[in-house]
């Protein structure tokens, strides 16, 4: 029995979420109302933890290519439940948008953290760079990303 089973409004990952996953499970009919921009926010976001729930690659491809919606909102929610799955196929991605210094603060504060929550070591030279920005919510969620890695990877010694 999952934590969605048990508690009313907590979704499997153990986190209370703005919307109720979608009932559809279809991936292509799931990434097509996420990326449509004349669907209402709510099914949207449905969508988004529908996707997430999935737990597969396409699925992360599918929440991937919503970072090209124009709601800052949206692409923040995104961010967050990559890290929530830690599937790595996200990882360039999230490296992308943590770079993209047009893109909202809080999206890349959500990519950094979910760089260090998926815990690969690919995202440590961007998380290093960006622990100098001149922004906080972006240098402070890379120095807590880095630390999130270090404690995850215990099969070598981690000198950053
Ligand atoms: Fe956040």
């Amino acid at each position: 029995m999952s934590v969605a089973d048990r508690v009313p409004g907590v979704s499997e990952y153990g986190s209370v979420d703005p919307a109720p996953p979608s009932k559809v499970t279809d991936v292509e009919l799931l990434r097509k109302t996420l990326i449509d921009e004349n669907e209402k926010m709510f099914q949207r976001m449905r969508s988004v933890f529908s996707l997430r729930n999935k737990r597969s690659d396409d699925a992360v491809q599918a929440l991937c290519d919503g970072f090209g919606s124009g709601s800052a909102l949206l692409r923040h929610e995104i961010a967050y439940v990559l890290g929530q799955m830690q599937n790595p196929s996200a990882v360039t991605k999230l490296i992308k948008v943590l770079r993209d210094e047009k893109e909202h603060v809080m999206v890349r504060h959500e990519a950094a953290e979910a760089l260090g929550a998926i815990g690969d070591r690919r995202a440590v030279d961007t998380l290093k760079e960006f622990m100098s920005d001149s922004q906080p919510e972006i240098s402070e969620s890379c120095e807590v990303a880095l630390d999130l890695l270090a404690l995850c990877i215990t099969d070598e010694n981690v000198d950053w």
